[in-house]
């Protein structure tokens, strides 16, 4: 991951990470502790995504596009005042075409074992996650690179644990040398 500083204006941030890992949980409390507005991935997804969806079939690259364009709209938008998105961001294909939207964007990549979150998950109200469809989570899932701006931070805790690792984390990587 990289450490590039960046302006002081607010970060926009992407909470990324496998189904179940506190993305829609965590992501609020984040936006709460900054001061900035929350929105949530899943609402930019396009009628037809919603449609497959609904139907079972899992969507492909070319279905994300749009719904990854929606997204990267809200950040851009958001560019200079800050805010905080959801949008599991797996690859690094799908962070690129967020990037390519809104270059200043910081991911949150939030991280835990597959035992922990798979637990989380059965106790979840309302939401069936299958065993393979996490398998498949992660097996996608390709971790932040060096050159790419983010933090990842261990799910571990309470959500307000979490909140309040993620936001010092953030700080951190905003500020990478002490000020004086
Ligand atoms: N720190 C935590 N401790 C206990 N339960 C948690 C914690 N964080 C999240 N959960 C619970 O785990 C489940 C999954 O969390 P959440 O829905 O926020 O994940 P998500 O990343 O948004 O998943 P999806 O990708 O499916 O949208 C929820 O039932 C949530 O209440
Ligand atoms: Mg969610």
């Amino acid at each position: 991951m990289s450490s590039t500083p960046h302006p002081a204006a607010p970060p926009v941030v992407v909470v990324m990470g496998v189904a179940g890992t506190g993305k829609t949980t965590i992501g609020p409390l984040v936006a709460d502790a900054l001061g900035l507005p929350y929105a949530e991935g899943d609402d930019f997804h396009p009628a037809a995504n919603v449609a497959k969806m609904s139907a079972g079939v899992p969507l492909d690259d070319a279905d994300r596009e749009p719904w990854l364009d929606a997204i990267g709209a809200w950040a851009h938008d958001r560019a200079g005042h800050g805010g905080v998105v959801s949008s599991s961001a797996l690859k690094r294909i799908y962070r690129d075409r967020l990037r390519a939207a809104a270059p200043g964007v910081v991911f949150l990549h939030l991280t835990g074992d597959r035992e922990l979150i798979e637990g989380r998950m059965a106790a979840r109200k309302g939401h069936f996650m299958p065993t393979a469809l996490l398998d498949s989570q992660f097996a996608t899932l390709q971790p932040l690179e060096e050159d790419e701006a983010g933090v990842a931070v261990d799910v571990t805790g309470t959500p307000e644990e979490i909140a309040a690792r993620a936001v010092a984390a953030l700080r951190a990587f905003d500020r990478p040398v002490p000020l004086f």
